[in-house]
């Protein structure tokens, strides 16, 4: 099993720069060309939230547009910049995967080569915070209370811990201490993977890794300063690979662009390569 996390291309319309600097559109098909490129080939793609930066039905449209052409399936979750009936209305003839509870925003859950895959909508309306509620965590114990007990990997776009970046601290998940008491129920669970921060971070919460993923575009500048201005760098652009062994579930960070190589180690008589 192999599952690419891509999260917030915060797509403009074509040739419209996002924050007056970063083309995000054209950011997000280099992404694309790229996964489609990648060997080992994904079984299939979560962007987890903000797929667009003001979250209009013509930034969705680009969106699906560039993400369409992805050459596995894929799947969508809301951030706070991404207005959910407007993704939905855009996705409606996409079809969302395996059980999905709209009444509760965007949740979703299916399995994927041995492993269960679980999409939480975290979007609060009008709010740059994520909340999750008692209706949508009453939703993540009955699914995976009736499902089997196989790995699973849990998405959402707000991150429950603070990541030291204060003006992103603001603005996680506000319930993640009930979102990691339901978790502790269930001992199948293997990951919870988040999005939001730009950056690609790991910890552990409650005995279950828990991650953010980097970004198709630009990063949230790493400044831990309590007075720290929200600003971005154009590093290089990545994604997470998931991928399952069939005995561990590892993450990847996985960088988009074109670098020299492959090289080889060794000659033809297997000889380290040395002068
Ligand atoms: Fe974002
Ligand atoms: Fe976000």
């Amino acid at each position: 099993m192999k599952l690419v996390q891509l999260s917030d291309p915060h797509v403009r319309e074509p040739g419209v720069l996002a924050y007056e600097r970063v083309e995000t559109a054209a950011y997000l098909e280099r992404a694309v060309n790229a996964l489609n490129q990648l060997v080992p080939r994904p079984d299939a793609v979560v962007v987890s939230g903000d797929l667009t930066d003001f979250g209009t039905p013509a930034e969705m449209r680009t969106a699906r547009q560039l993400l369409d052409r992805l050459a596995c399936p894929y799947v969508v979750l809301p951030g706070n910049h991404d207005d959910p009936a407007v993704m939905l209305a855009e996705f409606a003839d996409y079809g969302l995967p395996g059980e999905v509870s709209l009444d509760l925003g965007i949740c979703w859950r299916f399995d994927l080569g041995g492993v269960q895959v679980v999409g939480l909508d975290s979007t609060v309306p009008g709010e740059a915070h994520g909340n999750l509620g008692k209706a949508r965590l009453d939703w993540l114990d009955a699914t995976l209370s009736a499902s089997a007990a196989i790995p699973t990997l849990i998405f959402l776009h707000h991150p429950p811990f603070a990541t030291g970046i204060p003006h992103m601290d603001r603005q996680n998940l506000r319930d993640g201490d009930q979102l990691y008491a339901v978790l502790r129920r269930h001992s199948h669970v293997s990951h919870v993977a988040c999005g939001h921060v730009h950056r690609a971070i790991e910890t552990c919460i409650a005995g279950i890794p828990t991650s953010i993923a980097p970004a198709p575009a630009h990063a949230v500048a790493l400044d831990t300063r309590s007075d720290a201005t929200p600003q971005f760098y154009l590093e290089p652009p990545a994604v997470r690979l998931f991928y399952s062994t069939g005995t561990a579930l590892l993450s990847h960070v996985v960088f988009l662009e074109n670098y020299a190589g492959p090289y080889p180690f060794f000659d033809a008589e297997g000889r380290t390569l040395s002068r």
